[in-house]
């Protein structure tokens, strides 16, 4: 396939680039620097010269508490940026995939979001990577998205992704034990992203490793179980008293409803993926 991949510095943006240059894409791999998504003339420019089959946009301001101190920066990388895409890609004939978030939800569900759950963002950050869902799919209706949460993987800079290695510099970890996810392997989503791809079946996916979901604590607990580091490092915390500028959902665990319907086995385990994120070093 002919990809061009958005946001290619980013813990999704590498894993995909790896990805689909191991299996002989021909991959046009931009970073921030390279592209900025939320410039339409620089968007239409670079996708107008390629002429991919497919875009993958894996760029998106995702400092929930920056975008809500700055909703104008936010609404334009997570709204506009993916309407800019939609059109370019439209104009060359590509599919668009474009990523979203489980913060869309407001979290006071007990069981699974499927696509069948009302979106209710409570952050500014959840109410543009909305936005950006329905610009998308409005100004291109070949768009797949793929709504994904606590991620982790090589390269990522948030939380999951660094508390093997804060735990082995002795760092104290406060860990928050009242907000659950579905934690998601960023190379397990990444084959799943090329997967979708192939399928070129537009519509919203819940794309998320497999299992019972986790907090910040229990991910915290088995990550430092698997690397064989004690969990004496962690305070355990609840969320609401680190005074955090955005609101997130409590629960924001994701299920899909159409991965099966189209043939997509489920992602691997997260205790799975973990332990491969961690025995990659
Ligand atoms: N990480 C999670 O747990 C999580 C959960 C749910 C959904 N998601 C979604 O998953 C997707 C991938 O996120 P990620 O985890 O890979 O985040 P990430 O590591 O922060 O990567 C995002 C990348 O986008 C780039 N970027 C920011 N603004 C841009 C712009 N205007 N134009 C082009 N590139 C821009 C960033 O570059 P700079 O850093 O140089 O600005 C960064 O390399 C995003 O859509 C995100 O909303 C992530």
């Amino acid at each position: 396939m002919k990809i061009l991949i958005t946001g290619a510095n980013g813990l999704v943006g590498r894993a995909l680039v790896e990805h689909c240059s191991a299996s002989g894409d021909e991959v046009f791999a931009y970073d921030h620097q390279a592209l900025d998504i939320a410039d339409p003339r620089s968007v239409d420019l670079e996708i107008t010269a390629h002429r991919p089959e497919v875009v993958i946009n894996c760029a998106a301001w995702t400092d929930v508490d920056g975008c809500e101190t700055n909703p104008e920066k936010a609404e334009q990388v997570n709204a506009l940026g993916p309407e800019n895409l939609a059109r370019a890609s439209r104009k060359v004939g590509a599919l668009l995939i474009t990523i979203s978030t489980d913060y869309v939800f407001d979290g006071k569900k007990s069981g699974f979001y499927t696509q069948d759950d009302q979106p209710r963002p409570i952050s500014v950050y959840g109410r543009y990577k909305l936005e950006g869902e329905v610009r998308a799919r409005e100004a291109h209706p070949r768009t797949i998205v793929v709504r994904t949460g606590y991620i982790f993987g090589p390269g990522g800079k948030n939380f999951l992704s660094n508390v093997v290695a804060w735990a082995r510099r002795g760092q104290k970890i406060k860990a928050i034990r009242d907000y659950w996810g579905t934690p998601t392997y960023g190379c397990d989503l990444a084959v799943r992203l090329r997967e979708l791809a192939a399928l070129d079946l537009p519509g919203i996916y819940h794309v998320v490793s497999s299992g019972e979901g986790a907090s910040f604590e229990t991910f915290s607990v088995e990550a430092l179980r698997l690397a064989g580091l004690s969990p004496e490092v962690l305070e355990v915390v609840d969320g609401d008293t680190l005074g955090r500028p955005a609101p997130r959902p409590r629960n924001s665990r994701l299920k899909c409803l159409l991965s099966d319907a189209v043939g997509l086995s489920s992602l691997p385990p997260w205790q799975d993926g973990l332990a491969r994120f961690i025995n990659r070093g």
